[in-house]
């Protein structure tokens, strides 16, 4: 797959209801797994820049364990206070037997 797709993980390396967090250009990224549909979200809490990594799913949901503020991972909104603004979403592909995120993509 061309730029700019990058390969990230292999599908099977994030078993469903887990999720991982990969680091491209000093950013950080969730790739997550919610009964093989795959999504992928910054790693940072809108609310205090707290990395949504400490957090854990519930669903197609994740959850900040600092404040708690759950955030669709579909949509990227959030759906508890305290957060009050979205967090960055980005396209990811199953192709080729990897799994593929576009870092360039930003969706809100
Ligand atoms: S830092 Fe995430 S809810 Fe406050």
């Amino acid at each position: 797959m061309d730029a700019p797709w990058i390969a990230v993980s292999t599908p099977e390396a994030i078993a469903p209801g887990k999720f991982i967090k990969v680091t491209l250009a000093q950013r950080a990224y969730l790739i997550a797994n919610v009964n093989g549909q795959f999504y992928a979200v910054e790693d940072n809490c809108s609310h205090e820049d707290y990395p949504l990594s400490f957090g854990c799913l519930d669903g197609a949901q994740i959850k900040c364990s600092l404040h708690g503020s759950r955030f669709s991972l579909e949509t990227g909104a959030p759906l508890d206070a305290p957060a009050e603004m979205p967090i960055c979403i980005y396209p990811v592909r199953i192709a080729e037997g990897q799994v593929w995120l576009d870092p360039t993509a930003m969706m809100q």
